[in-house]
C-alpha cells in the first residue's frame, strides 16, 4: 500500500485481519509509526523508504496506492514505477478522472505494468470493516488479486461486495456514477430535511424519529440511517445540535460534476444528479444567498396541513426519486459500458453496492433482480416491480411537490425527478417546437412524423406546402 492516510492504512489493517501479510509505504514517518503501533501481530510491514518497501514485496508484485486524486497519482506513478518489473501491477484506488486512469494503464502498459483503476466506497469505516470495491483493468491481473479484494470486501448474505467490472477505467468509471447517485440522494435527503425543518417546524429529535422510522422499511438505506444519527449528535463544547451549528455550504471534490459532464458527453438525462451538483454550487453562494433572502422577500403562508400526513407522502416521494435517481445512473453506465466497451453487467454492479459503499440501499436488492431477469433493461422504470413502486408514489411525488412550491422552499432535486418521470413517459414532447425553430434560424433541418427523410423549411418565405406523399422527395436537403 503505498499512502497510509486513514483509508490506506485502515484497508491494510482489514487486510491483515484477513490473515494477509502486507506492506506499507509514506514518507510521512508519523503516519507509517502509528500503523507499526496498530497493527499489533498483523503481518504489516511499514517503512518510510521505498526501496524497503519494494524489495519486501513478492513478485509479481501488486501495488495499491490510495492518494488523493490528480497530481499525487501521477507523483506515485513517477515515483514507483521504475522500481516495478514486467507483469506487475499497480492499482490507483483512488477517486480518479476515468480518463487519466485509461491514459494512465496505456502508458505503464508500454512498459509491461498493468495498471488498475478501483473504486474505493465507504469511508473510513468501509475500508476498516469491508469497503464496496470496483476493480477495473486486465483481467488475468485481476485474478491474481481477487482472493484479497474478496476477503477485505463487505458481504452481503455471504457475497462480497467486490467482481471485476471491466477493461481499462471500467472500475473507476463505475466509481464516479456511484457518486453521481450519491450526490442526488444526498440532495434529496437535504430537500426532505428542508421540507420538515423549515416548512413544518419540526424539532431534531422529531427528525432523528423519522429518519430512523424510515431507515426500518422500504427506505432501509445507509444515507437514511446516517441522516436518522445526525440529528441526535449534540456539540459537547455549546450543547447544541450539531446539525444547527453546521455552515450551509456543501462543498465537492469533483465527482458528481464527473458524472454530470459525462452524461453530456453521452447524451444520457441524468437532471436529478445534474441538480444535485447545481445546488452545491448554489449553496455555496451564501453571501449572495444572505443578501438576496432580504431583497428578495416573497410572503408565503405556513404549512397548514395535517404533518403526519405530510410526512408519509414525502416518505413515499423520497422512495419514488431514490428509484429515479438510480435509473439515471444505471442508464449512464449501461451507455458508457457500450461506448467504451466496458461490457459492464449491471446485475454485478447492483450487487457490489448493496453493501460497503455509501449508497447502499435495500432498493438495490430489487435493482439486482430487475437485471437479473432482463440483463440488457435499457430502464429501470421499464421493470415491472420497479415501474409499479414508482407509479404508487407519484401522486404523493407532485404533492409534496406542490407544498414545496406554496411553501417557497425549493426541491430542486424532487422537481427534477418526477421532471424525468413525466419525461420519460411522454410519447410526445414538445421538442418538435426546438426542431422547427433549430431550422428556422440555423437550417439544421428536421425530420417528418409523416415522410423519412431529413427535411429543410424556408420558414419565412410564403410557401405553397405540397402534400406529404410528395414532400419527402422534393424538399430532402440532405
Ligand atoms: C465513498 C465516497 C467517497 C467520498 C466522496 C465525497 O464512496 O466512500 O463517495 O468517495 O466521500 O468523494 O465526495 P464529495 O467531496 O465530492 O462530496
Amino acid at each position: 500500500m503505498v499512502g497510509l492516510g486513514v483509508m490506506g492504512r485502515n484497508l491494510l489493517l482489514n487486510m491483515g485481519d484477513h490473515g494477509f501479510s502486507v506492506a506499507g509505504f509514506d514518507l510521512d514517518s508519523t503516519k507509517v509509526e502509528s500503523l507499526r503501533q496498530e497493527a499489533g501481530n498483523r503481518k504489516i510491514f511499514a517503512t518510510t523508504a521505498l526501496k524497503e518497501f519494494i524489495l519486501a514485496l513478492k513478485s509479481p508484485r501488486a501495488v495499491l496506492m490510495l492518494v488523493p486524486a490528480g497530481a499525487p497519482v501521477d507523483a506515485v506513478i513517477r515515483d514507483v514505477h521504475p522500481h516495478l518489473s514486467e507483469g506487475d501491477l499497480l492499482i490507483d484506488g483512488g477517486n480518479s478522472f476515468f480518463k487519466d486512469t485509461n491514459l494512465r494503464e496505456k502508458t505503464l502498459a508500454e512498459k509491461k505494468i498493468h495498471f488498475f483503476g478501483m473504486g474505493v466506497s465507504g469511508g473510513e469505516s468501509g475500508a476498516r470493516y469491508g469497503p464496496s470495491l470496483m476493480p477495473g483493468g486486465d483481467k488475468t491481473a485481476y485474478n491474481r488479486i481477487h482472493p484479497i479484494l474478496e476477503a477485505i470486501a463487505a458481504k452481503v448474505n455471504g457475497e462480497p461486495c467486490v467482481a471485476y467490472l471491466g477493461p481499462t477505467s471500467a472500475g473507476h468509471y463505475v466509481k464516479i456514477i456511484h457518486n453521481g447517485i450519491e450526490y442526488g440522494l444526498t440532495q434529496l435527503l437535504a430537500e426532505t430535511y428542508d421540507l420538515m425543518h423549515r416548512g413544518l417546524d419540526l424539532t431534531n429529535p422529531e427528525l432523528h424519529d423519522i429518519y430512523h422510522d424510515w431507515s426500518q422499511g422500504e427506505l432501509n438505506s445507509y444515507l437514511v440511517e446516517i441522516t436518522a444519527n445526525i440529528f441526535k449528535q449534540v456539540d459537547s463544547e455549546t450543547g447544541k445540535h450539531m446539525i444547527d451549528l453546521i455552515l450551509d455550504t456543501a462543498k465537492q471534490k469533483g465527482t458528481g460534476m464527473w458524472t454530470a459532464e459525462s452524461a453530456m458527453e453521452l447524451h444520457v438525462p441524468t437532471n436529478t444528479i445534474d441538480t444535485a451538483v447545481t445546488w452545491r454550487n448554489l449553496s455555496s453562494l451564501k453571501d449572495e444567498r444572505q443578501a438576496a433572502s432580504e431583497l428578495l422577500k416573497v410572503s408565503s403562508a405556513p404549512f397548514s396541513g395535517d404533518k403526519k400526513a405530510f410526512v408519509n407522502q414525502l416518505k413515499n416521494a423520497l422512495y419514488a426519486a431514490m428509484i429515479i435517481t438510480f435509473t439515471q445512473g444505471m442508464t449512464l453506465l449501461r451507455t458508457a459500458s457500450k461506448t467504451y466497451g466496458y461490457d459492464l453487467n449491471l446485475e454485478v454492479v447492483s450487487r457490489i453496492w448493496r453493501g460497503g459503499c455509501i449508497i447502499r440501499a435495500g432498493l438495490l436488492e430489487k435493482m439486482r433482480d430487475a437485471y437479473r431477469k432482463q440483463s440488457d433493461l435499457s430502464n429501470l422504470l421499464t421493470d415491472p416491480v420497479l415501474s409499479k413502486e414508482v407509479l404508487a408514489r407519484q401522486a404523493d411525488l407532485r404533492a409534496i411537490i406542490r407544498t414545496s412550491v406554496d411553501l417557497g422552499i425549493p426541491t430542486a432535486a424532487f422537481m427534477a425527478s418526477l421532471a424525468y418521470f413525466d419525461g420519460y413517459r411522454s410519447a410526445r414532447l414538445p421538442s418538435n417546437l426546438t426542431q422547427a425553430q433549430r431550422d428556422y434560424f440555423g437550417a439544421h433541418t428536421y425530420e417528418r412524423t409523416d415522410a423519412k427523410g431529413v427535411f429543410h423549411t424556408r420558414w419565412d418565405a410564403p410557401e405553397v406546402v405540397p402534400p406529404p406523399a410528395l414532400a419527402g422527395k422534393e424538399r430532402q436537403t440532405l
